[in-house]
């Protein structure tokens, strides 16, 4: 499972990409607004650092508007992935602007009709709101994984980009159920790193080893 990066925050994604975990990066217009930066440059500044995919979000509604939102999108850098809502006009759009070649990011999907209708109309990435889902009482892996049945059903080649994880947890039930990617925040993928048993496990050892007087260097 590919890693991305949920996060427009430059120092949190290049602390992770140091670390080899950024396959890519996505970000939206609520994230755009926490970093307090202008858009245009702070993608750039994330595209020049990261090699994978980075989701830049359209923000009209119109297909036409999308379209020419998009395209300025996609000059910002060749790794940019155009994000569009999932509606009958951004469907129109992801059509549009796939056929042009670009890489289309298909967001807010909370059904698997919608990810179906989001892989007939070419997107590279469907994104469904795991934890947004789970906030309403509605099983967000459940819909990961009948997305899943049905893109493996039919071989669609769209990557299911499972969204909106709130928890290490998440990571784990998205990579079991086959996500092709997760997208989570900074917090939650360095997270996945702890264990009780290991934070106990590593402090009976330093005793021990000062106990012993030795140096390794
Ligand atoms: C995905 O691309 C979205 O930016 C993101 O996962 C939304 O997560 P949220 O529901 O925590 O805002």
């Amino acid at each position: 499972m590919k890693f991305f990066v949920d996060s427009a925050e430059v120092d949190a994604i290049a602390e992770l990409n140091d670390l080899g975990l950024v396959d890519g990066v996505t970000t939206n217009p609520s994230l755009i607004l926490k970093s307090g930066r202008d858009i245009l440059e702070v993608t750039k500044e994330i595209c020049d650092m990261v090699d994978g995919p980075v989701s830049a979000e359209v923000v009209a509604l119109e297909a036409d508007a999308m379209i020419a939102e998009g395209r300025k999108l996609a000059d910002i850098a060749e790794n940019i992935c155009i994000k569009v809502p999932l509606t009958l006009d951004g469907l129109k759009a992801c059509r549009v602007l796939s056929g042009e070649g670009h890489k289309l990011n298909v967001t807010l999907c909370f059904s698997a009709n919608q990810a179906l209708l989001a892989a007939k109309a070419g997107a590279t990435y469907i994104s469904p709101f795991i934890g947004r889902l789970d906030d309403q009482n509605i099983d967000g892996m459940e819909l990961i994984a009948d997305i899943r049945t049905i893109y493996d059903n039919y071989d669609f080649e769209t990557q299911i980009l499972a969204a909106s994880i709130r928890s290490a947890n998440h990571m784990k039930e998205a990579a079991l159920i086959g996500a092709d990617v997760a997208t989570a925040p900074p917090a939650v993928i360095k997270a996945m790193a702890n264990h009780v048993l290991t934070d106990k496990g590593l402090d009976g050892f330093m005793k021990d080893w000062a106990k012993t007087g030795q140096k390794i260097l």
